[in-house]
């Protein structure tokens, strides 16, 4: 587990990081979001040690980073996967992580190979590709088999392959019962990896929740039904419209969408009055749209081309 304590952090002007109280807890995949400059990498800078806090305090399994005894065998991470020395192998640069935390040599050889790097780990790291690096990177947050892993944007630069192994990788680590923290700004990938979010904007906590509660908050119940017949259609209209709190509209193509109902709850009222039906189904909200509706005021580097006109 993370525990995140008034974490706070000031560089000059900037309030990086504003009051975060929260924690990651073990057995579920956490994804952290926020937009560019919200200080997700300052967060998970402060809880590996790598910046201090101006207030506030940031623990792993209880303790301070500084105070554990072999830190790699109990969090692994990946920061900046270009953060490696040019001139040294991939093997090399895993070796020497590997002694000053008494790894043994083989794990270097077994984390190779898990990440896809073995044919390359005698080439100096400095001509990696931008997914090697980040498989290297992976490699080294996986060397002390440690039961908290933290990963700063770690499908960013991989290919399908990859993207598709890193998130195999972090659900099999979350259902090994371990505390797996990643940031992402690949939403679609987020929704598919994710149990549970944490969502920050200008440094504040905007939310941390599940990844149900999330959508289910965004989105209130709506529903699609395809309506084959006319008369049909208009009847179903007719009687959805005479529902409190919901809204009806019917489309050219033959579907009516409606607000504030569940698909179960329009196929029973459509079955009331007798309304055949060729296909009905939940509509749900993105993680996108969500992510985005929640965050619109937080947006410190917006580029002002929101394809709904804009917010923010
Ligand atoms: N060493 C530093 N000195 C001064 N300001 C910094 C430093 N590191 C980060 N900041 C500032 O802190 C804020 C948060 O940056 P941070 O890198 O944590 O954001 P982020 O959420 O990781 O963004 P991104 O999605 O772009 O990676 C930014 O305004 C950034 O400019
Ligand atoms: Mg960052």
């Amino acid at each position: 587990m993370i525990s995140l304590r008034g974490l706070t952090k000031r560089y000059g002007d900037t309030l990086a990081v504003d009051d975060l109280t929260f924690d990651v807890r073990a057995g579920r995949v956490t994804g952290f979001l926020g937009p560019n400059g919200a200080g997700k990498s300052t967060t998970m800078r402060m809880v590996l040690g790598l910046d201090h806090p101006t207030r506030g305090r940031a623990l792993v399994a209880g303790r301070p980073y500084e105070d554990l005894r072999r830190p790699l065998r109990a969090v692994g991470a990946m920061l900046d996967a270009r953060a490696v020395h040019p001139a040294r192998s991939g093997r090399a640069h895993l070796l020497a992580q590997a002694r000053s935390n008494g790894i043994p040599a083989r794990r270097v050889e077994e984390v190779l190979e898990t990440v896809g790097l073995a044919k390359a780990a005698r080439r100096p790291a400095g001509t990696y590709s931008l997914g090697m690096s980040g498989r290297l990177g992976v490699a080294g947050a996986l060397l002390g088999d440690p039961p908290v892993l933290i990963l700063d944007e770690p499908v960013n630069g991989l290919d399908p392959d990859g993207v598709r192994w890193i998130r195999r990788l972090v659900r099999d680590q979350a259902a090994e019962g371990r505390t797996v923290f990643l940031s992402s700004h690949l939403m679609s990938e987020m929704q598919v990896t994710a149990d549970h979010l944490v969502v920050i904007g200008r440094g504040r906590l905007l939310s941390d929740t599940s990844m149900a509660e999330f959508l289910a908050a965004a989105s209130p119940a709506s529903a699609r039904a395809s309506v084959p017949d006319p008369e049909a259609r208009s009847r179903l209209v007719r009687r959805l419209a005479a529902v409190d709190g919901v809204s009806v509209e019917a489309a050219a193509d033959g579907t009516v969408a409606v607000a504030g109902r569940t698909a179960a709850e329009v196929g029973d009222l459509a079955h009331e009055c007798g309304v055949r039906l060729h296909a009905l189904s939940d509509v749900r909200v993105s993680l996108e749209q969500a992510y985005m509706d929640l965050t619109a005021r937080s947006v410190e580097y917006a580029t002002g081309t929101d394809d709904d006109g804009g917010r923010g």
